[in-house]
């Protein structure tokens, strides 16, 4: 199983770079993501962003894990290019309200103040993907997770991705071999994967996401324990079988709900995950090399925290050279310019 993916990897990665060669070509004047790229531009953005997350983590811890999905559901479809962003208008088709979006996405209006701040400060310069970039890395660090320099310089598309939302973020209920390749898709590795869903120490899902998993194979996982039995029953009586508790919601990790730490590994030990795809990184029988980083990230928070630092920096980096060429920097975040 392991070569088969490993093979099925390397053709992905191959793909990759001989795309990666002919972007390169055809765009060559696009400067690459820097450190320094609003250096003489908007020096204070850094600290405009930051304090404004201060802002709304402290009135809500729930709003760094609101943010940290918005940018990993931005870079997924298109690139990170600000889409996810895009409210309907007559012309243009966004995200938002795209199945696996609609209900689920919360934040926007912590960046569009943002935003309105940064134009006062340094108008129509600071691009709406590189807000959220910024501010998904601040979200993590306020919530007690690692620090990371954001490469800087993206564009806003002109364009939204309603089907490619579909096609292209990760379903509560896919199976180990789909969620891996949805991220081999976009340049990650297996190892990003098993990091990145690491974000699941915060933040709340929605009984509709993880009604199949309590009502299927959790007992299974657990191992029938009393603990785990006593956790079932609290999750069962905040989503019943029925659809009405749809919209009710619980914790991704009980245990440190706002603490940015490796405790979601320590629970998909326990094979206590609250959605399917969660527990499938550990009990899949597939569940090889993933299950060795799930032991591994469990066991060292640091090689956790370098690892999530280092695949959060390949996820900012997933562009579409055709937005980059054509992007612009929105005044507004929820619309195109005219
Ligand atoms: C590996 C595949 C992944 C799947 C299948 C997945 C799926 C989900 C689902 C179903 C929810 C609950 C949404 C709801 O019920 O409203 C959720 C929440 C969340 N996801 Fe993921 N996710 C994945 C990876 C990621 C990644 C890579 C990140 C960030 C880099 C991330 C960040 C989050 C956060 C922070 C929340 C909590 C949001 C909140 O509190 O509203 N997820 N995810
Ligand atoms: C939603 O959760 C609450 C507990 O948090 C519970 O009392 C209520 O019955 C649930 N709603 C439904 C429709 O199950
Ligand atoms: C970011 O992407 C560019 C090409 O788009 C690539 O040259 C560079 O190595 C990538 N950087 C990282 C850290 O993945």
């Amino acid at each position: 199983m392991a070569s088969f993916l490993n093979s099925k990897r390397i053709v992905f990665q191959c793909m990759i770079l001989v795309l990666s060669i002919t972007c390169s070509c055809l765009h060559a004047s696009e400067p690459p993501l820097t450190l320094d790229y609003y250096k003489s531009t908007c020096p204070t953005v850094l600290d405009i962003v930051k304090k404004e997350m201060e802002c709304a983590v402290l009135s809500d811890p729930r709003n760094a894990a609101l943010i940290l999905r918005l940018h990993f559901h931005d870079c997924f479809v298109q690139g990170c290019d600000g889409s996810v962003l895009l409210d309907d208008t007559i012309t243009l088709q966004g995200e938002k309200k795209a199945p696996e979006n609609l209900h689920a996405l919360k934040g926007f209006r912590i960046i569009d103040r943002i935003k309105n701040r940064l134009e006062s400060e340094c108008p129509e310069t600071v691009s709406c993907a590189d807000i959220l970039t910024i501010a998904a890395r601040d979200a993590v660090l306020l919530v007690g997770g690692p620090y990371w320099d954001v490469p800087l310089g993206r564009k806003d598309s002109k364009t939204a991705g309603y089907e490619l939302t579909e096609a292209n973020i990760p379903k509560a209920n896919d199976g180990l071999l789909s969620i891996i390749s949805k991220f081999i898709y976009q340049g990650l590795s297996v190892t990003d994967m098993v990091a990145l869903s690491g974000s699941h120490t915060i933040g709340m899902a929605r009984c509709v996401n993880f009604r199949e998993r309590i009502y299927g194979d959790f007992t299974a996982t657990t191992g029938m324990n009393p603990l785990s039995q006593k956790r079932l029953s609290s999750l069962s009586s905040v989503c019943s079988p029925d659809s009405k508790s749809d919209q009710n919601v619980s914790a991704l990790d009980y245990v440190t709900p706002n603490l940015f730490d490796n405790s979601y590994y320590h629970i998909l030990l326990k094979g206590e995950g609250l959605i399917n795809s969660d527990q499938e990184l550990y009990s899949s029988v597939l569940a090889v090399e993933t299950k060795r980083l799930v032991q591994k990230y469990a066991e060292n928070a640091i090689a956790f925290f370098e690892q999530f630092s280092e695949s959060m920096v390949k996820l900012g980096n997933i562009t579409n050279p055709e937005t980059h060429a054509n992007g612009e920097v929105r005044k507004n975040c929820r619309f195109v310019n005219t």
